[in-house]
């Protein structure tokens, strides 16, 4: 995809009528993730400072996402500050740690500005980065719909469609892509606790494409496994490591060792901007852990005993052994490993 595309093309591309990033040349619009599936309502960003917050608050989520909006953050503050680089890097940067694409993205925009220090130029390295992303989906999901047979029962977790990319999705790009070819009979999603990531916006994103789903609790999966045929299990990445090791939404490590222990294939969808070559293994990715009440109140309603305490790291680690194959935009990892993933990424 080599002409930069506008909103409406973009979502045409995609085959999707679903904008969370919404860059007009001018404006940042982003489509506020908490109030869906319920509320359709976009934040305006004026700087670096706004997007940050959006990125931090959960406005936008999903690692290509966020590393799209914070591109586009970076176009913001320079254009009112051109001095501002450095600052609205770090800003940036600290607003979420564990989704590479973000830190990405902003090392691809600083070297774009100190090669040449343009504002025109500078956009359209912001709008490629969003544009590059969608290609890369695209081409995901037709190399990870070639692995998924016909009848195929999957589960997938948390939201990796259209909401959390530059369009199409990852996970639920290869679903899309699969659903495309008549491959997927029916797709189990969890709920993904506690931002119910999957309950609100991947059952969202499924019902609008017409793809049969059912939404099931993070703690039914191994129950379901045992009970039903499931063929793949089908997450995202928030961050790679050179082993092949996967951080991605919590929860995402048990659904690897249930399905190890029955059988079902396990398969990672992420673009190179996921792979962190600087991380020798997952133990060198950092976790984000936020506040405690995230589980101790549902939506500001206490659910806990007052002033009880709780652990709320929102990514884990799957081991690349309990990985049958990542797919990325440059091809297949099988049993992926240092050797294979640095042969796929070089
Ligand atoms: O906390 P979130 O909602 O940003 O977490 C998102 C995920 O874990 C996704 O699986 C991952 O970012 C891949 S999205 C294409």
């Amino acid at each position: 995809m080599s002409a930069l595309l506008t909103p409406a093309s973009r979502n045409a591309a995609a085959r999707s009528n679903v904008s969370p990033i919404i860059w007009d040349g001018d404006q940042l619009r982003l489509l506020d993730q908490r109030v869906l599936p319920h509320e359709v309502r976009y934040i305006a960003c004026r700087g670096a400072a706004d997007v940050a917050e959006a990125i931090h608050g959960m406005a936008v989520r999903g690692a290509p996402a966020i590393g799209i909006a914070a591109a586009y953050g970076m176009v913001l503050a320079l254009r009112a500050d051109r001095d501002s680089l450095e600052r609205a890097f770090e800003t940036l940067a600290a607003s979420r740690p564990t989704a590479v694409n973000l830190r990405w993205a902003l090392e691809r925009m600083r070297g774009a500005w100190l090669k040449q220090p343009d504002l025109a130029v500078f956009e359209a390295e912001a709008v490629r980065i969003h544009d590059e992303d969608l290609a890369q989906n695209l081409k995901m999901g037709e190399l990870g719909a070639a692995l998924i047979g016909p009848g195929a029962r999957v589960v997938t977790h948390c939201n990796t469609g259209a909401l959390a990319t530059g369009g199409h999705g990852t996970a639920l790009g290869v679903i899309r892509s699969a659903y495309a070819k008549h491959h997927i009979e029916l797709v189990y999603n969890t709920e993904t606790r506690p931002w119910l990531q999957g309950a609100r916006l991947t059952a969202w994103e499924l019902q609008q494409e017409g793809i049969p789903g059912k939404l099931v609790a993070d703690g039914a999966i191994a129950h379901l496994m045992s009970r039903e045929t499931i063929d793949w299990v089908i997450v995202g990445a928030d961050r790679i490591a050179e082993n092949g090791d996967t951080a991605n939404k919590i929860g995402t490590y048990a659904l690897a060792v249930a399905a190890k222990q029955h059988g079902v294939r396990f398969m990672v969808v992420a673009p190179s901007s996921t792979f962190d070559l600087r991380c020798r293994g997952g133990a060198d990715i950092p976790i984000e852990e936020r506040t405690a009440r995230e589980l101790t109140e549902f939506r500001g309603v206490p659910v806990a005993p007052e002033g009880y305490d709780a652990f709320n790291p929102v990514f884990d680690v799957t081991p690349a052994a309990l990985i049958d194959a990542i797919v990325c935009e440059h091809g297949v990892i099988e049993k992926p490993n240092r050797e294979r993933v640095r042969a796929v990424l070089k």
